[in-house]
């Protein structure tokens, strides 16, 4: 099966870096100005769904343009067909394809594609993560003052901030750097690789995710939620991070909500 979610994966980011710069339809979901769909995301879905289909026809699938395609099947493929939608109509060579596949629940296999550096990011549960075929492993980074980490915004953040701005002026605070690259399924791969020592965000999508925490999880790293608790694809807060400065990360975001709700 990860045979097959590497020729999809493949197949969907050559098409992504071919179209760079061509976009013709930007569409926005959900009323937000901001939250973009072009055609070039509704075709890599199409194509990957297709290749999968056609060696799975009886598997279900969460897509994040055409959503679930409901089935008895224990098998549930979870896709995003372009991930860093902002950056791509930007034509900013950061973005991926990230296709994961949950069985019975649980995360069982995930590939996420950069098709410009070329990086493949391959894992299987109990198998470990890699890029490109080399083994992965997380940071020993074991200072937050020492700590390079990384986020991403949701969507609607202009409704609702879910106090992600104080999220980010605590780690501001506590961190050697932030970054923001666009796309949380690489967020999450660059965790697995020790790039990045940690990353958070507030209300992620299963699709976001579903690849990612398998590489990171597998690379050696901690997925957990803002409280510490073992966490699932469909929680939306998220935190993932080298293991070692996990429980300092928590500490900033418990404190960051609190001063949050003090002033509210
Ligand atoms: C987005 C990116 C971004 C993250 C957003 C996601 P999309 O996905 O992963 O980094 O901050 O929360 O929705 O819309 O480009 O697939
Ligand atoms: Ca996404
Ligand atoms: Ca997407």
């Amino acid at each position: 099966m990860i045979d097959i979610a590497v020729e999809a994966a493949l197949e969907a980011g050559a098409f992504l870096k071919a179209h760079v710069g061509k976009v013709h339809q930007i569409e926005r979901k959900f009323g937000e100005e901001t939250n973009l769909v072009t055609e070039i995301d509704k075709e890599s879905e199409r194509m990957i769904i297709g290749r999968l289909r056609s060696k799975f026809p009886a598997h279900d699938f969460l897509c994040e343009e055409s959503g679930n395609h409901q089935t008895s099947s224990e098998y549930k493929w979870v896709i995003d067909p372009l991930d860093g939608t902002i950056n791509y109509t930007h034509a900013l060579p950061i973005f991926s394809v990230s296709i994961g596949l949950e069985y019975k629940g649980e995360m069982l296999l995930g590939v996420v594609y950069d098709p410009n550096l070329n990086e493949l990011f391959t894992v299987e549960r109990g198998h470990g993560s890699f890029l490109n075929g080399q083994p992965l492993h997380v940071s020993r980074t074991d200072r937050l003052i020492e700590s390079l980490i990384v986020t991403g915004f949701p969507y609607d953040i202009k409704k609702n901030p879910s106090h992600a701005v104080e999220h980010f002026s605590h780690f501001l605070m506590e961190a050697q750097a932030i970054r923001r690259l666009g796309s949380a399924a690489l967020d999450l791969c660059y965790v697995a690789a020790g790039r990045f020592d940690g990353f958070w965000e507030v209300k992620l999508n299963p699709w976001d995710m579903a690849a990612g925490v398998l590489l990171v999880e597998e690379a050696g790293g901690k997925f957990t939620d803002f409280d510490g608790r073992p966490s699932t694809i469909y929680k939306k807060d998220m935190l993932a991070t080298n293991g070692v400065i996990h429980d300092q990360m928590l500490r900033v975001l418990s404190a960051a909500n609190d001063h949050a709700r003090s002033r509210s």
